[in-house]
C-alpha cells in the first residue's frame, strides 16, 4: 500500500488515528467537563496502567475536550532525573502561565487575570524554577501553601465562565513527593470548598498506591480508572476503522489473527497496523500479509519499544529482570525468585525508579511493559 497513506501511529503518546475503547473515561470527564457549567465539581481522575496502553493518548484526549470548553488547563509531564523536581516546578510554573494567557484571551478578561499572573510569577514555584537545587521542608511547604493559592485565586477567575482549572500530569509516578502532596492537598481543598480545579493523572499501575502514600485520603479524592488492553471487539475496530478511511480493508481472518497477536494492547495495535500496511500489495489484507506483519511487527518492537527499556538496565538489573521472566507469572512473589536474595533489593528499587517493574502489592513484582517476559526470553545471554 502507498506508505505515504499509513493511516497507523506506532510510537509514544501519539495520537492514534481512532481512539478507541476508552468510552468510559470519556464519558466520565465528558460529565465532569457538563457539570463543570453548572458550578457543579467532582473528584479528580487518575489513570493508570502499562507502558504502551493508551494512557498519554487518552489524556491528551481529555485535555482536547477540556480545551474546547473554554477550561483552563496545564500539562505536566512528570520526570524523575535528578534535576526532576527543579524541572517539575517550573514546567507547572510555566504552564500555569501559558494556561492564564490562554484562558483570560479566550475569555477576554484582563484585570483579574493580571492579578492571578503577579500570584503564580511570585510564587516558589516561579522561584524555585531558577534557584532551587535540593528541595528542604521549607521548600516543600512553600510548594503546598503557593499551589493552594494559585488554584483558590484562579478558582474565582475560571467559576464564572462555567469552566475549571485542570492540571493534567503524565507519568504522575515520578512526580517528586513535595508537588504530588501539593495537588493532592488542593485537590482536597477544592473538593471542600468547591473550587473548580481537577488533577487529571496518568501513570503506571503503581500510581494509586504512590498518591496513597503521600496522603491517605487520596484513595476517596479521585476517580480511579485503570486503562488496561482493549477487548477484541474495539482491537478490531483499532486496526480496521483507520484502515478503511483511506482505501485499505481486512478479511476477517486476518483481522482476527493480528487482533490476537496484540492482545489488546495499542502499541503493539499500531505496530502491527503499520506493518500491514507497508508489506500488503492491495486490499483486502489477507492471512498471509497478517502473518508477515506480525513478524515484521515484532522486530521493529525488538529493536525499539522493548530495549528502550532493556537497554538502560544494567548487567546486573538485567539478571534480576531474567529471573522476573523465568518464573512465568505476571506478578510472581520477589521472594520466589532465582537469584541471590540479599543482593537483590537495590537492583529492584534501580528499576522501579527507570519504570521498567513496579510493586502490584507487597512482595510481588511486575513487568510495566506488556510482553517484557517474552521479549527476554528472545534476547541472547551475554554479559549478565
Ligand atoms: N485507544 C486507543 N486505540 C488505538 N490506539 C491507541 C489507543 N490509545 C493509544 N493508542 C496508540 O498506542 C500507542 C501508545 O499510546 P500511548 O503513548 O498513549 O501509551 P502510554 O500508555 O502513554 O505509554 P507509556 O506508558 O509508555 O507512556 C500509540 O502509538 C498510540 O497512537
Ligand atoms: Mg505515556
Amino acid at each position: 500500500m502507498d506508505p505515504a497513506l499509513n493511516p497507523y501511529t506506532p510510537g509514544s503518546g501519539r495520537k492514534p488515528p481512532s481512539l478507541q475503547g476508552r468510552d468510559r473515561e470519556i464519558d466520565a470527564f465528558g460529565l465532569l467537563v457538563a457539570r463543570a457549567k453548572a458550578r457543579h465539581y467532582d473528584r479528580g481522575i487518575i489513570l493508570s496502567g502499562l507502558r504502551g496502553v493508551g494512557k498519554t493518548a487518552l489524556l491528551n484526549h481529555l485535555r482536547a475536550h477540556a480545551e474546547r470548553h473554554g477550561w483552563y488547563t496545564v500539562r505536566l509531564e512528570a520526570q524523575n532525573s535528578n534535576a526532576g523536581s527543579r524541572l517539575n516546578h517550573k514546567q507547572l510554573a510555566l504552564g500555569l502561565r501559558n494556561g492564564l494567557r490562554k484562558f483570560s484571551r479566550t475569555h477576554a478578561i484582563k484585570q483579574a487575570g493580571e492579578r492571578a499572573m503577579e500570584i503564580i510569577e511570585g510564587s516558589s514555584l516561579s522561584i524555585a524554577g531558577v534557584t532551587m537545587s535540593a528541595p528542604n521542608a521549607r521548600a516543600a511547604d512553600d510548594t503546598l501553601f503557593d499551589v493552594e493559592e494559585i488554584v483558590e485565586t484562579v478558582s474565582d477567575l475560571v467559576r464564572p465562565k462555567g469552566a475549571a482549572l485542570a492540571v493534567f500530569v503524565d507519568e504522575m509516578q515520578d512526580l517528586d513527593a513535595d508537588l504530588t502532596a501539593a495537588l493532592i492537598v488542593a485537590q482536597h481543598r477544592a473538593n471542600q470548598e468547591g473550587w473548580p480545579f481537577y488533577v487529571i493523572g496518568a501513570g503506571l499501575p503503581n500510581l494509586p498506591a504512590v498518591l496513597a502514600e503521600s496522603r491517605s485520603y487520596a484513595e476517596r479524592l479521585f476517580l480511579y480508572s485503570s486503562i488496561g488492553p482493549l477487548t477484541a471487539d474495539a482491537a478490531r475496530h483499532a486496526l480496521a476503522d483507520p484502515a478503511e478511511t483511506v482505501g485499505g480493508s481486512y478479511l476477517s481472518d486476518a483481522l482476527n489473527r493480528l487482533v490476537v497477536a496484540a492482545d489488546g494492547y495499542p502499541y503493539f495495535l499500531q505496530e502491527f497496523g503499520s506493518a500491514v500496511w507497508e508489506l500488503a500489495a492491495a486490499p483486502p489484507f489477507t492471512v498471509d500479509d497478517a502473518v508477515a506483519a506480525i513478524e515484521t511487527g515484532t522486530a521493529h518492537l525488538d529493536q525499539g519499544f522493548f530495549p528502550s527499556r532493556w537497554d538502560r538496565a544494567t548487567p546486573a538489573e538485567r539478571r534480576y529482570l531474567r529471573a522476573i521472566a523465568e518464573t512465568g507469572e505476571t506478578a510472581p512473589k520477589t521472594s520466589a525468585l532465582s537469584i541471590t536474595q540479599s543482593a537483590a533489593g537495590p537492583f529492584r528499587a534501580a528499576l522501579i525508579r527507570k519504570g521498567i517493574v513496579y510493586s502490584p502489592e507487597h512482595g510481588r513484582i511486575s513487568f510495566t511493559v506488556p510482553g517484557m517476559a517474552a521479549f527476554i526470553a528472545r534476547q541472547p545471554i551475554l554479559d549478565e
